[in-house]
């Protein structure tokens, strides 16, 4: 497996792409923070808790969650060493390691929490993923994965353009091994890998919450793809239009799940 391999490959981006990417990315991880900070107190994320966010992007989510675990030190990983350099820590108690969730550069029994967003829909091999998120956890630590599922997402009034670009940016996600329907799977492999007390619950976000401009302004719209594609430029191209007329019309509404996953690893293994 090669270090860029799966469906997210910020660093095969030609490097006008990766700077809309980032732009992209953190505008998304800033818009739901309030809706996913409703998460944590559930998952433990309280000060003195050793987090990892794994496959950590921008690493705008894993500053947020610092500040709840201060002083006690996040860790944010990624594979892309590109994306850790534009990730400058804002807080003390941030610290950022480039490395693959294949193969985690920690030792057994570090990290009370491991956090992974939208970092499985991208991966070959999730449940080799989990195999070293559960190793790295300390006893009756736990993982709290959050994905999205294509099936629970929805657009009304939807152009042809946005049906098109969907079915574009699927068959290219599954092409290179991601997964568009892991929301709904990511109990299932979290039982499979060995986690107890797993829940799997549903956040719901949408366009009356966000606002229209928010909420289509985080959509990736294959920009992603673009680089290693010319496809998703011209339907992007299409797009663009049509997602202005969308913003604009007040009988628009747009909506999809966040699917959270927690699951916490046995005492006695
Ligand atoms: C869609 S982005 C999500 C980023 C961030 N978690 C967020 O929600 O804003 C997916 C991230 O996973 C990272 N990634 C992909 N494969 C990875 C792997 N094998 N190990 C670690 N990170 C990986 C990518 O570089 C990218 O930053």
């Amino acid at each position: 497996m090669t270090a860029q391999s799966g469906s997210y490959r910020f660093d095969s981006l030609e490097e006008q792409v990766q700077i809309q990417e980032f732009e992209r990315l953190y505008r998304q991880a800033s818009s739901l923070l309030d809706i996913e900070r409703q998460i944590w107190p559930k998952v433990g994320i309280h000060s003195g808790q050793k987090v990892l966010d794994v496959g950590c992007g921008t690493g705008a989510v894993t500053q947020a969650i610092a500040k709840q675990t201060a002083p006690t030190t996040v860790v944010g990983v990624d594979i892309s060493q590109k994306l850790l350099s534009q990730s400058e820590p804002s807080s003390q108690n941030v610290a950022w390691k480039q490395g693959s969730v294949y193969s985690l550069p920690f030792e057994d029994n570090s990290f009370d929490v491991v956090y992974a967003r939208l970092l499985l829909q991208h991966l070959n091999e999730p449940l080799t993923a989990l195999a070293n998120i559960f190793r790295v956890l300390k006893p009756n630590g736990i993982a709290c994965i959050v994905d999205v599922d294509k099936d629970w997402s929805s657009l009304y009034p939807e152009p042809d353009s946005s049906i098109a670009l969907d079915r574009a940016i699927i068959e290219k996600q599954l092409s290179q091994g991601g997964d568009p329907w892991v929301g709904r799977k990511l109990g299932s492999y979290l039982k499979s890998s060995g986690f107890s007390g797993v829940e799997t619950s549903i956040k719901l976000v949408d366009s009356d919450q966000l606002g229209l401009a928010s909420f289509f302004g985080m959509l990736s719209l294959g920009g992603s793809y673009q680089s290693e594609n010319k496809q998703f430029q011209s339907l992007r191209q299409a797009i663009e239009p049509d997602i202005r007329a969308l913003i604009n019309n007040p009988n628009t509404w747009a909506g999809f799940a966040l699917f959270v996953a927690t699951g916490r690893k046995p005492t006695s293994l």
